[in-house]
């Protein structure tokens, strides 16, 4: 995602961001209200409506990460998730409802709790059927299976060939059932923020429609020193798992095969960017689940 930021086009976006910024502020009626955030594609300017109401402001560049989040937050309309106030298909720019941006799933000390609710919202965002149209994970595994013999020869070590040859059978396995949820895609502890109307509110969907089992990683490989610091990585794994097949109500080898195709499209998406090893944390979690597959 940094990449598209560093190219001539990102360079291009960014430059003109000010006036973006400026114009959506008087085409909506906005007063800056704080200072902006950036997450890693995204810029987010605290505003308040001519009424008084706070809200945010987030422009990102359109692409196919982006345009759908507008899609995911409709079809929530406020339920575990960030209200969308308003939307500008043409450049992307949404007006969010304002939550504390101060205050994340990252920030509460016990990560049981921090689970635990991030869960809970995870059962309820991927209750609802997906609308046409959306990418699918029945596209994206069958593309990765595609993909996969020829990323193994470029892995160096033979433990992780083994591992990723692994992964790539399991998902070929789950291909004729790949679900038609609305996933989020992204739903780590930092793209939960504390609310008013709810504790806490989801933000940041990357839409998809698919098996919820498929939505499990993001709060599996985040926060890793918290699971590094256990002193015994499988096992912490496995903690996290439990509690979120438990909490989300999936059956667990399920839950592990599709959690496996988290690790096969990072690792594909790591082989891309030129790396011959699987990455610490993608390997144990692979390596902790493969025994449930
Ligand atoms: N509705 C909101 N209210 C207040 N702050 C927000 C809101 N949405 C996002 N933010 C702030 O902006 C940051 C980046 O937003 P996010 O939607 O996660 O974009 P990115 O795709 O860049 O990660 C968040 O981590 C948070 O600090
Ligand atoms: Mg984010």
């Amino acid at each position: 995602m940094h990449e598209k930021l560093f190219s001539d086009q990102g360079r291009a976006w960014i430059a003109d961001l000010p006036r973006l910024a400026e114009e959506y502020l008087l085409r909506w009626d906005l007063t800056p209200d704080g200072p902006s955030r950036h997450g890693w594609v995204g810029l987010v300017l605290p505003v308040r409506r001519s009424d008084g109401t706070p809200a945010a402001l987030k422009l990102q560049p359109v692409d196919e990460e982006t345009e759908t989040e507008p899609v995911g937050l409709r079809l929530w309309n406020g339920r575990g998730a960030v209200h969308l106030l308003d939307h500008d298909p043409a450049t992307g720019t949404m007006l969010l409802e304002r939550l504390d941006a101060d205050r994340s799933l990252a920030d509460v000390p016990d990560e049981t709790e921090a689970l635990t609710i991030l869960s809970g919202l995870l059962a309820r965002l991927t209750a609802m059927p997906a609308p046409a149209g959306l990418r699918t994970l029945a596209d994206i595994a069958g593309r990765m299976v595609q993909d996969a013999p020829e990323a193994v020869t470029r892995l160096s070590d033979p433990g992780d060939r083994d591992l990723l040859r692994h992964c790539a059978g399991v998902v070929a396995d789950l291909l004729p059932e790949p679900g038609d949820r609305m996933l989020h895609w992204d739903l780590h502890y930092e793209n939960v923020l504390a609310g008013e109307r709810e504790p806490w509110l989801a933000i940041d969907p990357k839409p998809l429609a698919g098996d919820p089992c498929f939505d499990l990683m993001p709060a599996l490989d985040n926060r890793w020193e918290e699971i590094v610091a256990t002193g015994d990585v499988a096992r912490a794994v496995r903690r996290r798992f439990d509690l979120m097949t438990e909490v989300v109500g999936l059956p667990r080898q399920r839950a592990a095969g599709w959690t496996l195709g988290r690790v096969l499209q990072n690792v594909l998406w790591d082989i891309e960017d030129g790396e011959t090893r699987i990455s610490g944390p993608q390997f144990a979690i692979g390596d902790a689940l493969r025994g449930l597959t």
